[in-house]
């Protein structure tokens, strides 16, 4: 099909470092809605994907899903939105729309969903590109409205970062007075406080890092648990009815599991592959607690979520950079040197 050559920043190697590049957009098909990006967020996953931690990369990748722009040209059989309308895509271009997964609003978890960037682009043949690009052409139902009052900038991370946490958030039916934790204070860690504090809930951080601890307490926490220190893992032994864990690597997740209260849920959000050290069973069997595993969130559940932060005035925390800056920043990203999300200005790669 016919297609035309945007501008984009991806990589041809997990070695390689992310530079500029050609990429080609679809001609928007009867359902498709054509995006021009502002601005794009920076998730720990690009980085894991351009690198090829997870050994599934096809490159070249163009990494990015956490893109907020305008309308610019829609198909014409487009009912939803039109040309000038205010809108989002998160990590979701498409679906099969016929299994039960899809028919029950959890397209995350159909067989045959395709990622905004690493999947497969059954229109032009070839993989999808993410939005560290000038434009992005994407079927309406996989396309989200952004609630006017909030700045379009840090409305960008909760596409991923925010949904990530949101979804099992709702899913373990967190509450008024319940009792949350998270582990490690990033990106997808912030924007659980945050929700998590909006829902009512009691919310505690698991840092490693003492300096983050005004932070934690400012960005919604009611306390700070640093993990190394043994006496104040201990003070909340057997407490909490839900931990979001958003750590990227390998860990141990042993000596949170005895901090859940007995029916608890840790829910791993973070690091895909294999535990190091293994889970003892005993904490588990002992209080019937439960590990988890969570991923994104389905369109409506997103569109759900941009609502509620309309509604509750939520945006992501988030530093500004330049496309020509996304190599040292992910450098930073590695140090957990982010407040708390870094958002590309994509008139850099317009320039
Ligand atoms: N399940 C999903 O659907 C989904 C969606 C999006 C992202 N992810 C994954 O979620 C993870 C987090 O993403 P992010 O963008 O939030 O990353 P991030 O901004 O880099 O934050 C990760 C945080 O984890 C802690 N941390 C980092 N390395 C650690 C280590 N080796 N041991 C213990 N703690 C460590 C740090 O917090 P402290 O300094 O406070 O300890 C860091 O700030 C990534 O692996 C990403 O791929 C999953
Ligand atoms: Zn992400
Ligand atoms: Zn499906």
């Amino acid at each position: 099909m016919e297609s035309k050559v945007v501008k984009a920043y991806g990589t041809a190697s997990a070695e390689a470092d992310l530079k500029q590049m050609n990429i080609n957009r679809r001609s928007v098909t009867p359902k498709d809605v054509e995006i021009d990006i502002h601005y794009c967020g920076v998730c720990h996953s690009d980085l894991h994907f351009a690198r090829n931690d997870w050994g599934m990369t096809q490159y070249p990748v163009v990494p990015g899903h956490e893109i907020v722009g305008t309308v610019t040209k829609i198909g014409s059989g487009v009912s939803k939105y039109k040309v000038g309308d205010l809108v989002a895509v998160g990590c979701l271009v498409d679906s099969c729309r016929t299994c039960d997964n899809c028919k029950d609003d959890l397209e995350q978890y159909c067989p045959q969903w395709v990622g905004t960037y690493g999947g497969y682009d059954k229109h032009l043949d070839s993989p999808t590109h993410g939005g560290y690009s000038e434009t992005i052409v994407v079927d309406e139902e996989f396309v989200l409205r952004v609630p006017k009052n909030l700045d379009q900038a840090g409305i960008a991370p909760v596409l991923c970062a925010g949904i990530t946490t949101w979804s099992p958030l709702k899913h373990w039916k967190v509450g008024k007075n319940s009792k949350v934790a998270v582990v490690g204070l990033g990106g997808l860690g912030h924007m659980a406080i945050k929700l998590a504090d909006a829902l009512g809930a009691h919310v505690t951080l698991f840092s490693r890092s003492p300096n983050k601890v005004k932070d934690g307490l400012a960005l919604g926490a009611d306390q700070v648990i640093i993990s190394t220190d043994e006496e104040q893992m201990a003070s909340v032994m057997g407490h909490f009815d839900v931990i979001i864990d958003t750590v990227p690597y390998a860990h141990d997740l042993n000596p949170y599991i005895g901090t859940l209260a007995t029916n608890g849920t840790l829910v791993v959000v973070g690091y895909l592959g294999p535990l190091d050290p293994m889970l003892v069973t005993v904490p588990m069997i002992m209080g019937r607690r439960s590990v988890a595993g969570s991923l994104i969130g389905g369109i409506a559940e997103t569109q759900e979520l941009l609502d509620f932060c309309g509604k509750h005035n939520i945006t992501s925390d988030i530093e500004i950079i330049k496309i020509q800056d996304i190599n040292k920043a992910y450098e930073r990203m590695l140090k957990s040197d982010v407040q708390y999300r870094f958002v590309i200005d994509m008139k850099s790669l317009k320039a």
